[in-house]
């Protein structure tokens, strides 16, 4: 593994290896064990979006594991005026020991790779979100024991965390289910190969997406790239809500997971966020150990 650009790259293997070091790195951090995997490295964060959980959480795993975070704002940087992504690569890279990119385009993620010579790592794109992907299966397994078997079920838009959970959750062995407005599909060439799996199910009805499942998850109807479409959106994804009809389709242990930032009232209830609230915030306290994970796969491979 020389990067993290997409779940798509990993196999089945390598996503559960992730997730083994990160429940040991977890283990260790409770425990007070130093483990200070990359000392003296250093991570630049490219922030061309806002964030709260990736910032904090890729910044003070670099702390924890002895090493530095450098907070590059978009904004701030050459590439904000236009210097090309191949020489910001290049530069970076006589810097750095990783990068952490959240921007828009997934080609921009791949171009930035394609010309470092360190590890990159996707913090975020308009076509997926691996190491939120990452933190989820994480916590699915630390409360249900095994991903193996289970049925994951998202409701709500074909984006970035549709198009994750669909490649994170058939790799490691679990049926998928997506409910998505028409028009609001997850990636096309995706789902043909979801579809392969004979796992997968895409519907336009929630109901029928969440009939059985273990797990449902959901994200806002608006993303960032999304900022001028909110009012349209409200009205075209009214019927996609987690509340407590739809969950009563699921399974009576059904947990409930959501990438955050939430929007009580659309995407979710406020009663069903607080009737799961541990369980949310355990996927985003994950966010934590599953990166440092990646971190120490891809930055000090030698302790992985
Ligand atoms: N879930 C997630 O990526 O959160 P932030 O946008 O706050 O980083
Ligand atoms: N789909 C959301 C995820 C935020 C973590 C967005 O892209 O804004």
């Amino acid at each position: 593994m020389k990067h993290l650009l997409k779940l798509a790259d990993l196999s089945g293997r390598e996503i559960i290896d992730i997730l083994n070091l990160a429940d040991q790195l977890k283990y260790e951090q409770k425990n007070g064990m130093e483990h200070r995997y990359l000392r003296g490295k250093t991570l630049g964060m490219i922030f061309q979006k806002a964030s709260t959980r990736t910032r904090v959480s890729f910044e003070t795993g670099m702390y924890q594991l002895g090493g530095h975070a450098l907070f590059l704002s978009g904004s701030e940087l050459q590439m904000g005026r236009g210097e090309p992504v191949q020489d910001t690569a290049r530069t970076l890279s006589r810097y750095l020991d990783g990068i952490m990119i959240r921007t828009f385009s997934q080609g921009a993620v791949e171009e930035l790779a394609a010309y470092s010579s360190i590890p990159v790592i996707n913090g975020l794109t308009d076509y997926c979100h691996p190491c939120q992907v990452l933190a989820d299966l994480m916590t699915i397994r630390e409360h249900k024991g095994s991903l193996h078997g289970l049925k994951l079920c998202f409701i709500g838009d074909g984006h970035n965390m549709a198009n994750s959970l669909i490649v994170g959750g058939i790799k490691t062995g679990m049926a998928v289910s997506v409910a998505t407005p028409a028009g609001y599909d997850p990636d096309a060439s995706l789902l043909t190969w979801a579809a392969e799996s004979g796992r997968f199910l895409h519907t336009h009805s929630p109901l029928e997406a969440a009939a059985d499942a273990d797990v449902v998850f959901t994200d806002v109807w608006a993303s960032m790239d999304q900022d001028g479409e909110v009012e349209k959106r409200r009205e075209i994804f009214a019927g996609f809500q987690v509340n407590d009809q739809l969950l009563a389709a699921a399974k009576g242990e059904c947990m409930v997971q959501h990438c955050l930032p939430a929007h009580r009232g659309e995407e979710i209830t406020a009663a069903v966020f607080e009737a799961h609230a541990e369980e949310i915030f355990d996927e985003a306290e994950n966010r934590l150990h599953a990166q440092k994970a990646v971190l120490v796969k891809l930055m000090a491979p030698e302790f992985a």
